[in-house]
């Protein structure tokens, strides 16, 4: 427990030591297309976001902009000193009318000719946009371009958030800083706006943690980004355990069927019966020489002249060498055997010791 709390005492002076200060401003759009519900539903969402944020004159500081034909500022980042007094002024937009166009074009330059430069905007603030929108804009590539003169300009930083399935993505992309997967968020309703605040807050403010609402509902066919991430590492680390499992299994099995060939090969050189090979065999006037198994008759001076001959049958080698067994000098002047040749000795006799 106290370990817990010197934790969050750190924390908190680290946060104090931050001292980032960002004017947000959120666009919102009003126009004729969203109901009273989704208007309550983006002021909700707006408030319970700024609830996690960490206000203040050295910190983060709020405005609000709403559009339709027309550009009003709803709350400038002057208006009011405390939390409190913000959240209030917040909660009071609810019931806000909705009707005309989507002129999302002139909010963004409204934000850049005053909400930025003026109306509160501190110089040395980070600068951030969140364009709520549920709609493609009358004009998209003005839309885009006042959007590119926002971060060239000012070097803001615009998120966009779309609502419902009418949002042209290209100019919600288009809006949005790059990389789109951070900047952008979706969702089908404004009934589940409530789903991205832990993801958005800590865009907004390093600092800030937020939760789900408890009563939030979950959109349907959408995973919450946390379990989404999750599932996506999940998977991919499991894909490489089963290509890797894959690759050592194909390697096991090359290797066994390698020791199987190797080893049939062995086998089958290993004559069944016993035998006795002789190889090598040459025959010649001189005295034989006997290496082993192996019968060689060396010196062949007289063979080598009169040339080799292969292909001799077993009975010439078997009487050849039983000649050579009683006499000590070889009549066999002309033969040389040089292939492997096996035969089965009849007796003792042919087996030679020097
Ligand atoms: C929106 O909020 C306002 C103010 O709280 C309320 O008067 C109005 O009935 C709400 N609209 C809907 C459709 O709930
Ligand atoms: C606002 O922006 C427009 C277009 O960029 C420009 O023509 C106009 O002068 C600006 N107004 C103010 C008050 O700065
Ligand atoms: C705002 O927070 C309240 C309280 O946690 C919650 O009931 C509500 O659903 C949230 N609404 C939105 C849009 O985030």
């Amino acid at each position: 427990m106290k370990v817990y709390l010197i934790f969050i005492t750190f924390g908190n002076l680290l946060h104090l030591f931050e001292c980032v200060k960002k004017d947000i401003v959120f666009v919102v759009d009003r126009s004729g297309s969203l109901t009273s519900d989704d208007i309550n539903g983006t002021i909700d969402f707006i408030y319970n976001v700024t609830s996690y944020l960490d206000i203040g004159s050295d910190n983060v500081k709020i405005s609000i902009v709403s559009f339709n034909d027309e550009v009003h500022t709803e709350i400038k980042f002057n208006d009011y000193s405390t939390k409190e007094e913000l959240l209030i002024a917040i909660a009071n937009l609810k019931g806000m009318s909705t009707n005309g166009g989507t002129y999302t074009y002139d909010a963004l330059n409204h934000v850049r000719n005053s909400t930025l430069t003026s109306d509160g905007a501190r110089d040395d603030a980070e600068k951030l946009v969140v364009v709520m929108t549920d709609g493609a804009s009358i004009d998209l590539v003005a839309t885009i371009a006042m959007a590119d003169k926002l971060r060239n300009d000012l070097s803001a930083e615009l998120f966009s958030i779309a609502v419902g399935s009418k949002p042209d993505q290209i100019e919600i992309d288009g809006i949005a800083n790059d990389p789109d997967n951070y900047y952008v968020h979706s969702v089908s309703d404004f009934l589940y706006l409530c789903n991205m605040i832990p993801s958005l807050v800590p865009k907004l403010d390093e600092g800030a943690v937020a939760n789900v609402a408890s009563d939030c509902p979950v959109e349907p066919g959408v995973t919450t980004e946390a379990a989404a991430v999750i599932e996506e590492t999940d998977s991919s680390s499991s894909n490489w355990v089963w290509i890797l499992a894959a690759i050592l299994g194909a390697i096991l099995i090359i290797l066994l069927l390698i020791c199987c060939i190797l080893f049939l090969k062995k086998k089958k050189r290993k004559p069944k019966e016993k035998t006795e090979t002789y190889k090598n065999i040459e025959f010649s006037t001189s005295r034989p020489k006997v290496q082993g198994k192996a019968i060689s008759f060396r010196e062949s001076s007289i063979l080598s002249n009169n040339g080799w001959t292969s292909g001799v049958n077993k009975e010439l080698v078997e009487s050849s060498i039983y000649n050579l067994n009683r006499e000590s000098t070889a009549s066999l002047s002309s033969v040389m055997y040089r292939d492997m040749f096996q035969f089965k000795p009849e007796s003792k006799q042919n087996q030679w010791v020097e």
